[in-house]
């Protein structure tokens, strides 16, 4: 989302005469765009905005500008205590840019952390600035109306909303046209994409949106993230099924095994739901790969609770998941109502048995894949080697061969003969 919204700041920014360096020495403004999903996020801020203070003293006119969730979590408070901040602006504000930096300038403080409703930055044309278009993100809808009680997402990126359809055609076909491979729609919850009134013949949801999405460009991969197990419709995996171009890959975070933690963390589904929506994608689907975020050491987590998580791990067979230790966050239903109760050690040995076991079925989720053609849309070189190219399956999962005679962009169909826990290594077919 981060990505997607920085695209959006350069280009208000450039709209409006200012240019992106790629040398932090050169730049007038620095813009730090940030999130504020759990402290260690934050607190990374904090250490660069202590870093950037010694860049200040040497250059006073230097303006530096927190932008993004954290932003709007700290509001005014980000000013207070000498951290040599000068700008203040929340994600829905980035219009507000040009004139908050004039403020700046002045010597003024600036600060806008208003919330929209309906700000979508819909007629703003991201700036891709890599020399090499392969993949692009183009958001669908913003903010979000639930209420995990963990999670600061809802106050920093207030209600949700939705992109009218025909901007997001026209976007992915601005895209295509540009030579883009790949387009991955975002949202916090894609699953509540809604245009036009609920219950109307002329309205449109996730589904519907993914399959005029997906007709319209026939020539490039569609991916979608994030979906949500209490939303996610059998609908999305019939339109997915439908459309060769639609990728077999779903991110439906879990967060706990649990239906006790799940309640507690009001996710609005329990084990059995989770499951059931783990069938039918695999019943619906014949290859699909289903990756997860998980929370170790959620408020009162007991060893149980957590054997259910490592159990329904192993019952799905994750392909991948991002792990994360619990941070409690202020102004949360959790911060407020529950105690952060599970020691620090508990935490950080439950989220080390998440990652062994994660470990264990990555490797095998990678191992299907021994031996096999699988296509590959090519993204850029790989990192360790100039000769061999970097790309992803449709099921996301990565992929590096050597190069031969193919190029930065191609479909290519690779053999599998080798694999890492992250990584499947082949060679291409022709
Ligand atoms: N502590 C730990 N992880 C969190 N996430 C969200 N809030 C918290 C928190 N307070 C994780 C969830 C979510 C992902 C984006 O971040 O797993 O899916
Ligand atoms: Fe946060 Fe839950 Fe919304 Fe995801 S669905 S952004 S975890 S409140």
């Amino acid at each position: 989302m981060n990505v997607a919204d920085s695209k959006i700041v350069v280009s208000i920014m450039q709209e409006n005469g200012y240019a992106v360096t790629q040398e932090i020495r050169q730049a007038d403004i620095i813009l730090i765009n940030t999130c504020s999903v759990r402290e260690n996020a934050e607190r990374r801020i904090w250490n660069r905005l202590a870093a950037l203070k010694k860049t200040k003293e040497k250059k006073p006119d230097l303006l530096v500008g927190i932008i993004g969730c954290m932003a709007e979590r700290l509001k005014e408070k980000l000013l207070e205590d000498e951290a040599g901040v000068d700008l203040v602006v929340g994600p829905d504000a980035y219009r507000d840019l040009p004139h908050l930096i004039s403020t700046a300038l002045t010597g003024q403080k600036a600060v806008n952390v208003m919330l929209s409703r309906e700000e979508m930055y819909g007629d703003i044309s991201p700036v891709y600035q890599d020399t090499q278009k392969v993949s692009a993100f183009v958001t669908i809808m913003r903010g979000c109306n639930n209420r995990c009680s963990y999670c600061v997402v809802p106050f920093v990126r207030g209600i949700e909303r939705s992109k009218d359809p025909e901007m997001i055609l026209a976007d992915v076909q601005r895209l295509s046209r540009l030579g883009f491979k790949e387009v991955t729609l975002i949202g916090q919850n894609v699953d509540s994409y809604r245009w036009g009134n609920r219950g109307r013949k002329s309205s449109l949801d996730f589904a519907r949106l993914l399959d005029a999405v997906a007709a319209s460009v026939p020539n490039l991969r569609i991916r979608f993230s994030t979906s949500h197990p209490k939303d996610m419709s059998d609908a999305v995996l019939h339109t997915m099924a439908t459309h060769s171009n639609i990728c077999k890959h779903i991110h439906l975070p879990v967060q706990s095994g649990s239906t006790r933690i799940l309640k507690l963390m009001n996710r609005g589904y329990t084990r059995e739901w989770y499951m059931d929506r783990i069938s039918a994608i695999r019943s619906i689907l014949s290859e699909c790969s289903v990756t997860t975020d998980i929370i170790a050491g959620f408020c009162t987590e007991t060893e149980k609770d957590h054997q259910d998580t490592l159990s329904l791990m192993k019952w799905t067979g994750f392909d991948f998941a991002y792990m994360f230790k619990y941070s409690e966050r202020p102004g949360t239903k959790a911060a407020s109502d529950l105690e952060d109760d599970v020691p620090e050690a508990v935490k950080g040995s439950r989220l080390n048995e998440i990652i062994t076991l994660q470990n264990s079925l990555s490797v095998k989720s990678k191992s299907k894949d021994l031996n096999r053609v699988v296509e590959v849309l090519a993204e850029r070189r790989s990192k360790r080697s100039e000769k061999d190219l970097f790309g992803r399956t449709s099921q996301n999962k990565v992929v590096v061969f050597p190069k031969g005679i193919h190029s930065i962009g191609d479909l290519v169909k690779v053999k599998i003969n080798a694999h890492t826990a992250a990584t499947l290594i082949g060679e291409a077919q022709e």
